[in-house]
């Protein structure tokens, strides 16, 4: 299996930056249903650059953003609830044995739908939020924090199936929210 890199900024505006990482995820998928792609080395980065990004966004963007009025508590507490549902997708791929199988196909189409689903939504609301609300010179340095954190747990090996299990049990709170709606 080959190794596809990860890009790693360290800095730039929050707000490209984030998009940047939204279309590089968009290009792992489009790998993962593709029969002649590597999807053994496409699942592994999507994991690794996903759980980096979200768990950044969570603690370096998210809640600047709040404190800053850009957004409301509500909406940061909705992208986290998303974050969620797509750490357990991702999960459910990590966890299939074959990478040709419907099984496979079925679990990338599931994470395919949470993924979009979130990325589409916190470009409509989040980031514009950010847009609209956050000076440039604030959004630079949310993009600075944003990745360090970010790089800092791809070096830790975030995306590992076993960090992947933590990281979902520790979320069943905010999935058994989202699934009750
Ligand atoms: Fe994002
Ligand atoms: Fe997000």
């Amino acid at each position: 299996m080959t190794t596809i890199e990860i890009p790693r900024p360290v800095v730039g505006d929050v707000v490209e930056l984030i998009i940047n990482d939204h279309r590089f995820f968009e290009s792992l998928l489009r790998a993962l249903r593709d029969a002649s792609a590597d999807r053994g080395a496409a699942r592994e980065a999507l994991s690794h650059a996903l759980i980096a990004h979200g768990e950044a966004e969570e603690s370096e963007v998210y809640p600047k953003l709040a404190r800053k009025d850009a957004i409301s508590g509500q909406e940061e507490h909705h992208g986290k609830k998303e974050h969620a549902k797509g750490n357990a997708a991702l999960l459910a791929l990590l966890e299939c044995k074959g990478t040709s199988t419907q099984k496979f196909d079925d679990a990338v189409e599931e994470l395919a739908t949470a993924l979009n689903h979130h990325i589409g939504e916190e470009e409509q609301t989040i980031l514009n939020g950010a847009r609209n609300d956050v000076p440039d010179a604030t959004r630079r340095d949310l993009g600075q924090s944003w990745a360090a954190r970010r790089n800092q747990l791809l070096d830790e090996g975030c995306g590992d199936i076993e960090k992947v299990r933590e990281i979902v049990a520790s979320e069943a709170e905010l999935l058994q929210e989202s699934e009750s709606q």
